[in-house]
């Protein structure tokens, strides 16, 4: 698994940890491993603190943020922790009208369908997001050596729910928008850059040391449509965050025909679901860090089912200059932290480098 590693040379430091250096295409000690909705739904620890409090009040506690962040880390020992928040938290911060639907997902009342909708949506300020801020501060210092990834949804996944007015399937009516009315799309999707600036940088100027652009939906649109209506949006928003030194992840769902045009938006990682293998997905993205991409349905598969697909992932991963172990989407509700926390034990030991 890669070049050999001494561990008794290199102090362990925030910056030399398995998943910055894996993020920035160095060898470390092992492959680093998080999960993409972590905390959540699947920890009985996350029941519990989250009763009586709204997902969206939940984002504006630091002490539930803080709490609920940890937890994934406390339990399974991962590489990296997840800001416990959510792609439209810094559109309720300006008074916009959405609320998450427990079990359904974000829901807008009034969807977008005019320069004047438009204009309802405007980027937080960090004096919208006080809580943000202490939230990410208080994490850093907790955290420790274990860094902390800052997020925000891209603009096509983010206009989905403003357009369509909640989850769709097929995003039909944010699709019809882009092709009749490019001039309103453009100005959306602009507005929503700005948007997506906004909210990473209160959290990087806080001191998170990764971010991650989550496109979950991109993977419904034809290349030719995402490259004219929605790489520059993204590429925007990846070319302002240039402004600091933290690597720049990039992901979607059934991207496997994007994954090029996905890298170029300018991503330091990219991150991909179950359906293209790890070493074509390196080759698709042009030989940068990759991130993935275990089908979250073989958490049920059986342990014998899930060690092959483990080390299979970890070998076609070798492809790229730093792999960083992920599932393909998020942790579903119903798993068991039992396999996770297995996982990750096996991920962190089978990839573990020689002593040089
Ligand atoms: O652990 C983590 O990953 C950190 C926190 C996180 C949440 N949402 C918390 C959350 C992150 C990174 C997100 C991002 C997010 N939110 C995305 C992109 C990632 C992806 O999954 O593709 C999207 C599309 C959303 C919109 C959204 N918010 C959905 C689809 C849902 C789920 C609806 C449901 O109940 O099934 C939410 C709610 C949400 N966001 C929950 C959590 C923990 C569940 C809230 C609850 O406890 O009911």
């Amino acid at each position: 698994f890669g070049p050999a590693w001494d561990h008794r040379e290199v102090p362990s430091t925030l910056a030399r940890s398995p998943f910055l250096l894996a993020a920035r295409g160095e060898p470390g000690p092992h492959t680093p491993v998080w999960f993409m909705r972590q905390a959540g739904r699947s920890l009985p620890e996350y029941r519990a603190v989250r009763e009586g409090t709204t997902m969206l009040e939940s984002c504006m506690r630091p002490d539930l943020v803080v709490e609920i962040t940890l937890q994934p880390v406390r339990r399974y020992g991962v590489d990296a922790a997840i800001f416990y928040s959510d792609i439209v938290t810094p559109l309720k911060a300006t008074g916009f009208g959405v609320e998450i639907k427990p079990g359904v997902g974000p829901v807008v009342a009034d969807p977008i369908r005019d320069l004047a909708g438009v204009d309802a949506v405007r980027p937080v300020t960090p004096a919208d997001v006080p809580y943000i801020t202490e939230s990410v501060q208080e994490l850093v210092t907790r955290l420790g050596e274990t860094p902390l990834i800052g997020f925000a949804g891209a603009p096509f996944t983010v206009a989905s729910y403003l357009v369509e007015g909640g989850p769709s399937k097929d995003h039909a009516k944010t699709k019809a928008l882009m092709h009749s009315d490019p001039k309103l799309w453009h100005a959306l999707a602009d507005r929503l850059a700005d948007v997506a600036i906004a909210y990473l940088t209160v959290q990087v100027e806080a001191g998170a040391s990764a971010i991650q652009l989550f496109d979950s939906w991109a993977g419904g649109l034809s290349p030719r449509d995402y490259e004219r209506f929605v790489q520059p949006h993204s590429a925007k928003v990846f070319e302002a965050l240039s402004a600091y030194d933290v690597p720049k992840i990039h992901f979607g769902v059934n991207t496997g025909e994007l994954l090029g045009l996905m890298s170029a938006a300018g991503a330091d990682v990219v991150g991909a679901d179950w359906r293209v293998p790890l070493d074509e997905a390196v080759r698709r993205i042009g030989g940068k860090p990759v991130q993935g991409n275990l089908d979250p349905a073989l958490l049920h598969a059986g342990w014998e089912v899930l060690e092959a697909e483990i080390d299979r992932i970890l070998v076609e991963g070798q492809a790229a200059p730093g792999h960083i172990f992920n599932l393909g989407h998020g942790v579903p509700p119903d798993a068991d932290p039992e396999v996770l926390n297995r996982i990750v034990k096996h991920v962190q030991t089978k990839s573990a480098r020689a002593a040089a």
